[in-house]
């Protein structure tokens, strides 16, 4: 049965539009994991533009389920995990002119400076997850250099033109769980699902945790977070 992991960056986001203090993202995860979310994401970005320091450290003191750090993997990033201990950090790739993270992590290019930054973590207790695309060769690479799980880019599939892109795209995710697994490393999946296009990924099984925001933020704004987190969670778990 997968878990799901609630991204609550779009609420940051929103209280950044205004500079102010609300809304508040730490409400929002905690409205997020009374309404069954296994964990929170967030992204703290070397800009800043959402998330703030200030969010980490707080939400480091109340989230209740499990803390993913989405971050570069930059000294400054890593220092900064290795001081608020979040219990996992997902690597991605990070450009400052992108809308959001755009594609995953060519791990075969940063093998070294990656494993530098898997084995700091690791060696701070947290446990570090690759942000990739569903590629053979980019699996097998994080495998080699340490990584405790990837997680699937499901933004391919998601954003599919054609029907049957999309199913080559599930397929991709498929070949990428089953080599991911034999390899033994644990799978994580996110960016871009959505209450309809989960449901084909859930399927595949294998993937422990589904990583989700803006869906279930943008229905949120429109029947409330708590039904938003509980209506994708039964997704995720039952597809
Ligand atoms: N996983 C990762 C690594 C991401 O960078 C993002 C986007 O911040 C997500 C999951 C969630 O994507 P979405 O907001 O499209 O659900």
């Amino acid at each position: 049965m997968a878990k799901l992991g609630v991204n609550v960056d779009h609420v940051a986001t929103l209280r950044q539009a205004r500079g102010g203090s609300e809304p508040d993202p730490i409400a929002a995860a905690a409205i997020a994991e009374l309404a069954g979310a296994d964990g929170i994401t967030i992204h703290l970005r070397e800009d800043r533009r959402h998330i703030q320091d200030r969010d980490l450290k707080i939400m480091r003191q109340t989230v209740q389920t499990k803390l993913n750090l989405e971050m570069a993997a930059t000294d400054e990033m890593i220092a900064i995990a290795l001081a608020v201990k979040p219990e996992c950090c997902t690597l991605v790739p990070e450009k400052r002119a992108e809308l959001t993270t755009e594609g995953g992590l060519d791990v075969r290019i940063h093998q070294e400076a990656l494993k530098v930054a898997i084995e700091k973590l690791q060696a701070g207790g947290i446990i570090v997850s690759l942000f990739i695309d569903p590629d053979p060769d980019q699996i097998k690479v994080a495998n080699k250099i340490g990584a405790d799980y990837i997680e699937i880019h499901t933004g391919s599939f998601a954003d599919a033109p054609t029907w049957k892109e999309e199913e080559q795209e599930l397929i991709k995710i498929e070949n990428t769980v089953k080599l991911a697994r034999k390899l033994d490393l644990g799978v994580n999946a996110g960016h871009g699902l959505n209450y309809t296009n989960v449901k084909k990924v859930a399927a595949i099984g294998g993937i422990e945790e589904f990583n989700i925001g803006h869906s279930i933020m943008s229905r949120a704004i429109l029947v409330g977070l708590d039904r938003a987190v509980r209506d994708m969670s039964e997704l995720v778990r039952y597809s």
